[in-house]
């Protein structure tokens, strides 16, 4: 097995899911500098992989991380810190649905990377927020953009330019997490997330998520092209088919992913 710098991976086979927990003991789950090139090449890694069909970012004990090993920073090059946001888009990139299990601090690179993935679900003690500024620093990993994106310019500057921490309740009203729930039923949620997509064509899903992502700051002619020639692609699929044809026919449809 292979050693990873801050964070583990476990496998559970049977459900095809992979578990990466971000894990430094005593220090909140610090991001070494490191980890997010290792985070970028296991998520390569998996894309390729057939067992793994869902992805889980979680964090050990009680918090999800509160950011980056802030000392590292002045040990990387410029030109490294310029290139940091590549890894943390690594959960984007993935091809299949990458799930954030979120409680306590999810700071800095915590938030870009859970900002990175596709459902980010929060138990109710979860703090987020992008404290780099007070550091003389930028959030270098995403954060800036796909903040703002997601919950507005005004909203991500008062996160942003003054610190301002995310509560669960704010979180859940600004539409940056999915669902809140209480701390021990976190598990259970997320769960729940896998159990709602393993109903459904693993293909249909590729797709959605590649479409959804390519076309997010496309000009909408390009991006209604785009998701045009990606509905024709799918009709060509036998879960296409098989999902038409289950409709009609009154029962469960059996998705292949082919
Ligand atoms: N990088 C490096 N070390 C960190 C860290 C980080 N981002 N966040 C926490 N730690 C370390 C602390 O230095 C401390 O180590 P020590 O016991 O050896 O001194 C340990 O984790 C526990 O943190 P501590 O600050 O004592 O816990 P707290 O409960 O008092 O405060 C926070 C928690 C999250 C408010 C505080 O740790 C903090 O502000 N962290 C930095 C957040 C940040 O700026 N993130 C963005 C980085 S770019």
């Amino acid at each position: 097995m292979t050693d990873y710098e801050g964070f583990r991976i476990e496998r559970d086979d049977g459900r095809a899911i992979a578990t990466i927990t971000l894990d430094v003991p005593g220090k909140l789950n610090r991001v070494p500098l490191a980890a997010r090139g290792q985070l970028a090449h296991l998520f390569a890694e998996m894309a390729e992989d057939e067992a793994v069909r869902y992805v889980v970012l979680a964090g050990e004990g009680e918090a999800f991380t509160a950011g980056g090993d802030i000392a590292a920073f002045l040990e990387a090059s410029p030109e490294h810190l310029s290139r940091l946001a590549w890894n943390v888009a690594a959960p984007e990139r993935f091809p299949k649905p990458v799930i954030a299990k979120l409680r306590g601090y999810c700071l800095g690179v915590g938030l870009e990377l859970a900002l990175a993935c596709d459902f980010r679900v929060a138990a109710d003690d979860v703090e987020l927020g992008l404290p780099e500024v007070g550091l003389g620093m930028i959030p270098g990993s995403g954060g800036t953009q796909r903040l703002a994106r997601l919950v507005g310019l005004g909203r991500a500057k008062d996160v942003v330019m003054r610190r301002r921490r995310i509560s669960a309740e704010e979180a859940l009203a600004w539409g940056l997490v999915s669902e809140v729930v209480p701390v021990g039923e976190l598990e259970a949620a997320v769960d729940r997330v896998i159990a709602d997509l393993d109903q459904l064509s693993p293909l249909a899903l590729r797709m959605a998520k590649r479409v959804l992502n390519h076309v997010y700051d496309a000009p909408l002619s390009i991006g209604l092209e785009l998701e045009g020639l990606a509905y024709g692609l799918l009709r060509t699929t036998h879960d296409f088919r098989e999902g038409v044809q289950a409709f009609g026919d009154k029962r469960e449809p059996k998705f292949e992913g082919r």
